[in-house]
């Protein structure tokens, strides 16, 4: 049995306060990062639960809000829910596809007190964004951009790159700083749920990512803070992990359209670990006493060669979620990293092997309530391989290593 803090001492308040309202969408994004098996939950929170977890959030000490899904915009209580949000006192980010946003909407969302409008593209070109959504909805976005400028948001605009569009890198930044974007994200593809069921087709080459990053260059040297671009490298080109969620159960906090309470976006699939419902419980209690944030809190629960690696404190070991994706437990060093000793054969090497992967080789998996449900049966008939399996609400454990993460 691993020792728990037994009281509050040394661990933080929550931050930040992400609430994937609801899982519905009308997009179908081959590299969502929703649950593979979100088709399992029906039952969204009610208003009241979602004003219920504002309040308490907020009486913790948290001070952003994210509002996301699926699409927020389809929930019809999303002003009272943002309204709760401002008389709270939160920053509240709206996170968007733009799909169901019209003029009437964006004037009730500003008057109800959003702060902050993130709106995603999939590309620069048509073709590419409504093939990547497998949607009809390119032009419809630009009009959402208009908007967001004509009620005085700043412009943040999102969009994920992968091997699929990402030689488009200059046209999507013309295209955003012709829309007066003060903020661009980038974010190259982060492999988990539907992104890691495609992973072989949206990983860059390596020289598609040097071109992009000469781009970027040279639009940050001509534009400077008019607009800021954050530009995240895919962890496969690093050797040093990232410092997932900033720690563990240190800022930010998940829940889920059914209320689960997560850590990250995508830990429900970790294996013998019970992840709380807020229908059941108290926010305070899942975030300071539940044994599933406990679990990877500091640094006491980490192997080698994290326990001895003098790094250990930028990176916290990495990212949990990746760890037992690539390497079958949650408690190993996570593989982005080159100590580990699956860096070669989960990362570099997968690196290679997917370099040699044509368009079209694999078909590409969009994330459509169809294919979830399908997804799960294969999972529960044994279909999938082990990586696939993973991906699921508490997700297989290898044999070898029944007794690990959770048994706390
Ligand atoms: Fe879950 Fe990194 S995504 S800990």
């Amino acid at each position: 049995m691993r020792k728990l803090p037994t009281n509050r001492e040394g661990i933080n308040k929550p931050l930040w306060l992400l609430a994937e309202i609801t899982y519905r969408c009308p997009l179908n994004c081959v590299f969502c990062y929703n649950p593979v098996d979100y088709a399992k939950q029906h039952q969204e929170l009610t208003t009241d639960e979602w004003l219920s977890v504002l309040n308490q959030g907020r009486e913790m000490g948290a001070a952003q809000l994210g509002l996301s899904g699926g699409e927020p915009l389809l929930r019809k209580d999303l002003e009272l829910i943002v309204k709760e949000g401002r008389k709270l006192g939160y920053y509240i980010n709206l996170i968007t596809s733009g799909i169901g946003m019209t003029e009437a909407r964006i004037k009730n969302l500003k008057e109800a007190g959003v702060d902050h409008i993130q709106l995603s593209f999939q590309d620069s070109t048509r073709e590419m964004n409504d093939f990547l959504s497998s949607t009809k909805t390119f032009d419809l976005k630009n009009k959402v951009a208009k908007l967001i400028k004509q009620y005085d948001y700043p412009m943040v605009l999102n969009c994920v790159l992968h091997r699929l569009n990402i030689d488009h890198i200059e046209e999507i930044l013309s295209m955003a700083e012709s829309m007066g974007a003060e903020y661009v994200e980038l974010a190259n593809t982060q492999f988990y749920s539907w992104a890691s069921l495609n992973k072989k087709q949206l990983m860059p080459t390596r020289q598609q990512l040097d071109k992009a990053e000469a781009v970027l260059k040279k639009f940050r040297d001509r534009l400077g803070n008019k607009m800021k671009i954050y530009f995240v490298m895919p962890d496969y080109y690093s050797t040093r992990p990232k410092k997932c969620m900033n720690g563990w159960g240190n800022v930010f906090i998940t829940v889920q359209a059914d209320g689960t309470v997560l850590p990250c976006h995508v830990a429900g699939m970790l294996p013998n670990i019970e992840f709380a419902n807020i229908k059941d419980t108290s926010l305070d209690w899942i975030w300071y006493d539940s044994p599933g944030f406990n679990l990877f809190r500091g640094d006491s629960w980490m192997k080698e060669p994290c326990k001895s690696c003098p790094e250990k404190e930028n990176d916290l070991g990495g990212c949990r979620c990746q760890a037992y994706m690539l390497a079958g437990d949650a408690a190993l060093t996570d593989p982005i990293c080159e100590k580990s000793p699956h860096h070669e054969k989960m990362v570099k090497q997968f690196v290679k092997d997917a370099e040699k992967i044509s368009a079209g080789e694999k078909p590409i998996i969009f994330r459509t309530d169809k294919e979830s449900r399908r997804l799960i049966k294969e999972k529960d008939t044994c279909s999938l391989n082990i990586e696939e399996s993973r991906l699921f609400e508490d997700g297989v454990v290898a044999s070898s290593d029944k007794s690990r993460v959770g048994s706390i």
